[in-house]
């Protein structure tokens, strides 16, 4: 908190001179904004500070938390993901608040490993006041384990959206007027973590986790979180033209499940956000 105060006060300045605040913690090295909170050594930062990278065993994964917490951010991460075999593994990249479990809130990006050459799959999902089942899952347009890739979540009163490279594939609006939960009152972290979900990521758990393949090894990058709420941006109130016509393309070519038409879960009609528009 301590190492960021400055910047908070140089930001706020700047906020009153342009109405405008762009907020990054981690102007250099990643450990100003985020820690590694678990997995006994296997996660670490690279000597100049650039790089997290967490990893993962037969015994153990590894995971980080952010240093700060943020009631509306927007905050973007580079990651690089587990290459080759990455059959059940799960790296994820999520916001959770931390009050009691049956009114928590949280936001996930769960990245699906696969077999080599078969695509990963990005799993998202938000519990609001608890209640979650709100997944959509998509693949991602280029290999995610070549080269860094930048993930955002853009969270503000109206919405949340997440990001691929810029592009939007997901929305979820703010529809608590119409009595459906959306986190807002409860501030939450930023967490990250690679470990082992053989049971069940991976071709729905028919192929496991090849552990002579392991340590696996993601890295995180240039996480950098901001004030949301900036109007000017394409993202700050709602979505504009630009902004909906990638969405839509992001859905059209890359989603491959949404609760939204899963009928077969729910044969009595589905959640009442679905129908909002
Ligand atoms: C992944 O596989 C390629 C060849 O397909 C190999 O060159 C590379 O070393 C492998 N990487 C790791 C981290 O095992
Ligand atoms: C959150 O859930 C609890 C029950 O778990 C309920 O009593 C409360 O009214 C809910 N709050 C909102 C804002 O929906
Ligand atoms: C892995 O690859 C298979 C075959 O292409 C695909 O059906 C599956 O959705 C992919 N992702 C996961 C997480 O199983
Ligand atoms: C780091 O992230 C910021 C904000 O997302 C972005 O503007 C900048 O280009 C990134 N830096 C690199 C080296 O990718």
């Amino acid at each position: 908190m301590a190492s960021g105060s400055g910047a908070r006060a140089a930001c706020v300045l700047t906020a009153l001179l342009l109405g405008l605040c762009v907020l990054a913690v981690a102007g250099g090295s990643i450990s100003e904004g985020l820690e590694v909170s678990w997995g006994d050594g296997r996660g670490g930062v690279s000597p100049d500070g650039e790089v997290l990278t967490l990893s993962l065993d037969r015994t153990s994964g590894s995971g980080f938390r952010s240093k700060d917490t943020y009631l509306f951010a927007r905050v973007d991460m580079q990651i690089k993901l587990v290459p080759n075999n990455s059959a059940g593994t799960v790296t994820t990249c999520y916001f959770m608040s931390e009050g009691p479990w049956e009114v928590h809130d949280e936001v996930d990006l769960e990245f699906l490993g696969n077999v080599t050459g078969e695509p990963y799959t990005l799993h998202t999902n938000v519990y609001a006041n608890g209640t979650g089942g709100k997944e959509q899952q998509f693949r991602l347009w280029f290999d995610p384990t070549t080269d860094f890739h930048t993930y955002s979540i853009h969270w503000t009163q109206q919405h949340i959206v997440v990001l691929v490279d810029g592009t939007p594939i997901r929305e979820f609006k703010n529809h608590a007027d119409q009595g459906v939960p959306f986190p807002s009152s409860q501030r939450m972290r930023l967490y990250g973590s690679l470990w082992d979900a053989e049971d069940w990521a991976t071709q729905g758990g028919r192929v496991k986790t090849d552990w002579t393949q392991a340590p696996f090894a993601a890295s995180y990058r240039n996480f950098t979180a901001a004030d949301a709420s900036s109007s000017s941006s394409a993202y700050g109130q709602e979505m504009d033209a630009t902004a909906q016509q990638a969405l839509k393309w992001a859905r059209e070519n890359y989603m491959v499940y949404d609760y939204c038409t899963d009928t077969k879960r729910f044969p009595q009609g589905f959640p009442r956000e679905c129908y909002m528009a």
